[in-house]
């Protein structure tokens, strides 16, 4: 049937940064459930143990800090020594410092744009080789609202998810020709760690379900189908594009 060939990932590994947790952790449990080999990586080994140990389909981990750029390409060799090289780069680490642009510090700024910027690409540029002489790969980055809104106090992480709506552009230029499919997918709000303060201030978190048009936040499942799409053949001619998975947030 077409529709169960066009979306397989049956067999492709998959390295998922930021599988700890919320977003990463849901997209390595979904493309765990479709058949692909799963390698979660994040800093905190004992959740990324549970998940592997709970989660049906072929997985693993690696606990790894990816914010210092300079040593992802060791972190990474370290990774496909045991598990392979990747067909497929999800780079779902982040973090929102949540600093007010009065109140921004060097640290709070260099930490920001480190993981959520200069990760994705380092992480993409020490798997990208392989994947080119497969002559097939797809690397999946996260943007955000603030990629085109700004949002409260959150000026560095706008700053970075500015940042990786143009990375996404400029990795698909170079490498789309060699089979590697870059894009990105810049989801609403979803309840995660990194939206604990939007969704427990109750009042923001109406405005922002009211802000859609479908009228309510993200649950972490609508992020499985555009995933999957662009994790698959099903996306073979899109690349350097942004998936808004937003409920209609940005188009009112
Ligand atoms: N939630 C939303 O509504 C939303 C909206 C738009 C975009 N996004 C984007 O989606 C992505 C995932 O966000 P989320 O909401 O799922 O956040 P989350 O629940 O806070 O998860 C963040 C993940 O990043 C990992 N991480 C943080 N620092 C790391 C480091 N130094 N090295 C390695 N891993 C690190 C964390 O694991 P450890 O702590 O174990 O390292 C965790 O697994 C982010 O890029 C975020 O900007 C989220």
């Amino acid at each position: 049937m077409k529709n169960q060939t066009l979306f397989d990932v049956t067999g492709k590994t998959v390295f998922v940064t930021g599988a700890s947790s919320g977003i990463g952790k849901a997209a390595a449990t979904c493309l765990a459930e479709c058949g692909a080999k799963v390698v979660a990586i994040a800093r905190r080994e004992n959740e990324l143990k549970i998940w592997s140990n709970n989660t049906i389909g072929v997985t693993s981990f690696f606990s790894a800090d990816i914010s210092n750029s300079e040593k992802i390409k060791d972190i990474v060799s370290k990774i496909t020594s045991k598990e392979g090289d990747p067909d497929i780069l999800i780079n779902a680490a982040g973090l929102n410092t949540r600093e007010h642009a009065d109140d921004v510090t060097l640290e709070g700024w260099n930490k920001t744009l480190d993981l959520n910027l200069s990760s994705p690409f380092f992480m993409a540029q020490a798997v990208v080789e392989k994947m080119k002489e497969k002559k097939w790969g797809r690397i999946i980055n996260y943007a955000s609202l603030a990629s085109r809104r700004a949002l409260p106090s959150s000026i560095a992480y706008g700053a970075s998810k500015g940042g990786i709506e143009q990375l996404t552009r400029a990795m698909a230029e170079a490498w789309s020709q060699y089979g590697v499919n870059v894009n990105a997918i810049a989801p609403g709000f979803f309840p995660t760690e990194l939206t604990v303060p939007v969704f427990n201030d109750k009042e923001r978190s109406i405005r922002n379900a009211k802000q859609t048009c479908i009228g309510r936040n993200g649950n972490l499942e609508d992020l499985d189908g555009p995933l999957l799409f662009l994790c698959s053949n099903a996306s073979d001619y899109v690349t350097g594009q942004l998936i808004f998975v937003d409920g209609g947030f940005t188009a009112k």
